[in-house]
């Protein structure tokens, strides 16, 4: 039709010009706003990694105090959206509670809905900054049965998280620096990664001049699938089976390149990735590290490590160019710090949140920046008279 070229999965369009971050595939770089993730991982924070994705710039030490205390008076949820919590079953999964919750946050917000009005588009981004760890840490208390924890804002934003999620009231949780440390790289890691399947989303539902809430939303459900963030419970999952019958890896690599009953190797591969996922390689470190500081041990760890070396030894791999990528190696980090699996895509998306906030904002603010609207090839029927219904 036309001029229309057919581009499966968008492997070859670019949809969007952005300044927030450069991805070499090839060479198996990632750069936020020009910084290496490798110095950000560590020598920055989270929240100045969140302020650098936003605002274009590291911030001074005045702009980051003040940055940090605006999201600290933000933090609590209005009373009525535990509510929603009363509403959801037991098991659902905290991904659709997160983003149902977030989606929500536009009703109590409604100043919100003018995504033109500056200070509008700064309290917005404030807001979910600072309630999307209390949305995620009152989904995890509904999973199990516990009271909500408010906030607390003398702590860190991971601190504050990881009591709001690990506190009950007969044992305020204790906050260990290792645990600490290793969430805020790992959100570090995750904060942007350019035109992915979630950051499209919130871009193409924005492009709509939806309001950042409802645009959020709809990366959070884009995030939770199997091929996108959902891979890190996906891992996990594969660990387990592995384990659970038997711990033969080769088993199980012998089943993906047979393609049965379509398992992949969950935690491999990447679309632009060919040589190496950079944030895999701090991971994997990481992970040893993290595992080793806490004293655990973990079986599923020795069963990850084999299945990276023998799939990277296996001609069908090699020839496609496929690689652990971000997901293999974290929700082994997660599962030694105490999250349940179902919480692993949720923590992705505690990580991403400033970059879809920083795409968002690129996106509204650029100039003639226009509606998304993909364009399709036709393969239906081309046109047909319509048969009355006691004819056919
Ligand atoms: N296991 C087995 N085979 C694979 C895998 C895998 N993990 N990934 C790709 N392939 C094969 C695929 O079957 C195809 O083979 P063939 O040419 O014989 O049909 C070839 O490699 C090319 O793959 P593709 O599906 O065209 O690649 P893509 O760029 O469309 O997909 C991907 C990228 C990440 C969705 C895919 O590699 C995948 O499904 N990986 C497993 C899920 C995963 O770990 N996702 C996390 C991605 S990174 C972080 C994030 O986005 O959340």
């Amino acid at each position: 039709t036309g001029l229309v070229t057919l581009d499966s999965g968008y492997g070859n369009t670019a949809a969007y010009k952005s300044a927030i971050t450069y991805l070499d595939g090839e060479e198996g770089i990632l750069r936020y706003r020009g910084y290496p993730i490798e110095q950000l991982a560590e020598g920055s924070s989270f929240l100045e990694t969140a302020y650098l994705l936003i605002n274009g710039e590291l911030p001074t030490g005045d702009e980051l105090s003040a940055f940090q205390n605006e999201i600290t008076q933000h933090t609590l949820l209005h009373e009525d959206v535990k509510r929603f919590y009363d509403g959801f079953p037991r098991d659902a999964h905290p991904m659709a509670m997160l983003s149902s919750v977030v989606s929500a946050l536009s009703t109590f917000y409604q100043d919100s809905h003018n995504p033109f009005h500056e200070n509008q588009r700064h309290l917005s981004t404030i807001r979910l900054l600072a309630k999307v760890p209390t949305i995620a840490a009152y989904a995890y208390k509904k999973s199990i049965g516990h009271p909500v924890v408010y906030p607390r804002n003398d702590l860190g934003y991971v601190e504050n998280f990881l009591r709001m999620t690990f506190s009950v009231p007969a044992a305020e949780y204790e906050l260990n620096p290792v645990v600490v440390d290793a969430l805020d790289k790992l959100l570090i890691l995750h904060a942007d990664h350019e035109q992915n399947c979630s950051t499209s989303t919130v871009r193409l539902v924005g492009s709509s001049q939806a309001n950042m809430f409802a645009s959020i939303s709809a990366g959070i459900s884009a995030l939770w699938g199997p091929l996108h963030g959902g891979a890190n419970q996906s891992v996990l999952e594969m660990l387990e089976g592995i384990r659970n019958s038997g711990g033969d890896v080769d088993t199980f690599i012998r089943k993906v390149k047979n393609k049965e009953d379509g398992v992949k190797l969950m935690g491999f591969g990447h679309r632009v990735y060919k040589n190496f996922d950079p944030r895999a390689k701090i991971i994997k470190a990481h992970a040893h590290e993290v595992l080793a500081a806490l004293g655990k041990s973990d079986e599923l760890l020795d069963i990850a490590l084999k299945l990276e070396e023998h799939a990277l030894a296996d001609d069908y791999f090699v020839e496609r160019k496929l690689y652990p990528n971000v997901d293999f190696y974290t929700g082994l980090i997660y599962r030694a710090m105490g999250f349940p699996t179902e919480m692993f895509t949720v923590l992705f998306a505690l990580g991403r949140l400033p970059g879809w906030i920083a795409q968002w904002h690129e996106m509204i603010k650029e100039p003639g920046s226009r509606i998304g609207r993909p364009r399709q090839i036709y393969t239906g029927v081309v046109q047909r008279d319509f048969v009355e219904l006691e004819k056919r």
